[in-house]
């Protein structure tokens, strides 16, 4: 079959690593890889989130580390290994909002922030580097559009996913010589629980949703499997011919 014709469900035999997956986007993630025959490590701190998550589907299997730590990322490629002997896919998809005007800017949560939204995905894919290659796998990165918009008063978080979407392009390029694919999804307002974890109060996360969904020209903020479904194009043998690309997917949001 060529490679414009792949085969549906056509993940299957296939292993991918899943960050972030006991919520949100990385939830609808971890299910949509499942359902498409891959065999997934969902990866994040919270043992019982991710066995929700695990619950979904019988092709995840639940990995708790913090990504944070040094050595989470060579244990997570590692249980990958160990358990299917492969990696075809990285989905960097755990990551946080914090907001940080410029007069409340500390090293420490400067650092926080880029650990988990740069450091991370680097590490990890660095870890994996020579089982893609061995699969001729993809990377797939979670930015935001704020990695290519300005974002007043979370300029460290737009900082961040910016630093995402040069690594997705430079490491396209570095690495599309041992046919490893690297894309990125740059979603706008999903459902999810990144306003609840940055620490905002319910009536201010309220306000958030309805001002956005009053801006999206679709009319509303997006689902999280809406967002997943393009993370799973972007690893599966349909986009083989693509790579570098930030794909922004917000209802229409960056067009105003
Ligand atoms: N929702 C949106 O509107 C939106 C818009 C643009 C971009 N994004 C991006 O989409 C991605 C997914 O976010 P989401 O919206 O689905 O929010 P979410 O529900 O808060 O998901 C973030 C996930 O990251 C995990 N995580 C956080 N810190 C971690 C750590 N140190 N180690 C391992 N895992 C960690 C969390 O699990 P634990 O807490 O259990 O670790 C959680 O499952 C993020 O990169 C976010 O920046 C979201």
């Amino acid at each position: 079959m060529s490679a414009a014709e792949p085969a549906a469900g056509d993940l299957a035999g296939r292993a991918a690593i899943v960050t972030g997956a006991g919520s949100g986007i990385g939830r609808a993630t971890a299910v949509a890889f499942a359902r498409a025959g891959a065999d997934v490590l969902g990866v994040g701190r919270r043992a019982e989130a991710l066995a929700d998550t695990a619950r979904l589907h019988p092709g995840i299997t639940a990995f708790p580390a913090d990504l944070r730590e040094e050595d989470a990322a060579e244990s997570v490629v590692g249980a990958a290994v160990e358990r299917w002997g492969r990696v075809d896919v990285l989905v960097n998809n755990a990551g946080a909002t914090a907001p940080m005007p410029l007069a409340e800017v500390t090293a420490s949560r400067v650092a926080d922030l880029m650990g988990l939204n740069v450091t991370a995905p680097s590490l990890l894919a660095r870890a994996a580097l020579e089982h893609l290659r061995a699969s001729r796998g993809a990377i797939v990165n979670v930015s935001s559009t704020y990695g290519h918009r300005p974002m007043p008063g979370a300029a460290h978080y737009a900082a961040s996913k910016a630093a995402l979407e040069q690594l997705t392009r430079s490491w396209a390029l570095e690495l599309a010589p041992h046919r490893i694919r690297v894309n990125a999804v740059a979603p706008g307002p999903t459902e999810s629980e990144a306003l609840a974890a940055a620490g905002l109060p319910d009536d201010a996360i309220e306000r958030i949703k309805s001002d956005e969904a009053d801006r999206i020209p679709l009319g509303r903020r997006g689902e999280p499997v809406e967002v997943a479904a393009w993370i799973l194009r972007l690893a599966d043998a349909h986009t083989a011919w693509l790579t570098g690309q930030i794909l922004t997917v917000d209802g229409g949001l960056e067009l105003t």
